[in-house]
């Protein structure tokens, strides 16, 4: 079966499917995403995703037109044109083309693209096994809120994680902070089950997963705290785990050289991921 993406108003053979040479996220990076997890069938957590991108289409002063009724139409239709049950749906609006020059386009025609494909990470083995991952420096701009396409710092961190075989990379700010993956966001659990992970601020991504495993710990009566933690921390941690759209919960069981815990997935983890599991099923 040939998959269809959604490209300016029509939906295409993905093979075929292209923006314009001049398009301002070619050249400038000048774009927002958003990445969906689809459960059979359907969008999970989409209105929270949605809120994300109009706070970073706001934050990049662009204004897209479509209302939030079509886009999801639309982002239903692409992922029931590819017949995918369980998978990803991405979306991308970036300023459009224009003839190259750094200042905002006058009258912008904003370029809308969306892609599903199929993925598996609910029953896939990294999330019952864990991963490992590797530290690395935090080398991208102040603005990690906002859910831009300019993500060469991450590529670069994820390549150099992917080198060292590991799964993720998890990126150090000043004072030896981590302040999340390359990709999703990071968590550790210390001392009688507490569970860890950065407040939220301009240093890393609002996580919608992040954002839900938050609300099940603390439905389930888990303690939270939301701080910052260093690199030395973490490697002390009894558990660590990594949230994302694309992964869901996954334990981590190795930062750098050193083992967590006893180098399998904790308590802790395999409950908030057993949780996590049961509300988007
Ligand atoms: N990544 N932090 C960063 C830098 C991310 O790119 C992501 C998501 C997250 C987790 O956010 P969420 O739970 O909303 O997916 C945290 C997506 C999946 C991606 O780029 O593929």
């Amino acid at each position: 079966m040939s998959r269809i993406a959604y490209v300016n108003g029509q939906f295409m053979s993905h093979d075929f499917a292209a923006i314009h040479i001049e398009d301002r996220a070619t050249q400038f990076g000048d774009g927002v995403y958003e990445v969906f997890a689809a459960v059979k069938g359907k969008l999970i957590d989409s209105e929270l995703h949605f809120d994300r991108l109009d706070r970073s289409l706001r934050a990049l002063e662009m204004e897209m037109s479509l209302s939030r009724a079509t886009l999801k139409l639309i982002l239903r239709e692409v992922v029931r044109l590819n017949r995918v049950t369980e998978g990803l749906c991405y979306l991308q609006v970036s300023r459009g083309a224009a003839p190259r020059n750094h200042t905002f386009p006058n009258k912008p025609s904003y370029s809308l693209i969306v892609t599903a494909r199929r993925s598996q990470p609910a029953t896939g083995k990294i999330g019952i096994e864990g991963v490992h991952v590797i530290t690395t420096a935090d080398q991208r701009w102040q603005r990690r809120d906002i859910k831009s396409v300019s993500l060469l710092p991450n590529v670069l961190a994820k390549q150099k994680a992917a080198v060292a075989g590991a799964f993720e990379a998890w990126l150090i700010h000043n004072n030896g902070i981590i302040t999340e993956g390359s990709h999703s966001n990071a968590w550790i659990v210390g001392d009688s089950g507490t569970v860890i992970t950065h407040h939220e601020s301009i240093d890393i991504l609002s996580g919608v997963t992040r954002n839900r495993v938050l609300q099940v710990a603390r439905s389930d009566g888990v303690k939270v705290i939301e701080r910052a933690f260093t690199v030395a921390e973490a490697k002390q941690a009894h558990e660590a785990f990594l949230t994302s759209t694309s992964s869901f919960v996954v334990p981590v069981t190795h930062i750098d050289d050193t083992v967590i815990g006893d180098g399998r997935p904790g308590p802790v983890t395999k409950r908030l991921r057993g949780l996590y599991l049961r509300t988007i099923s």
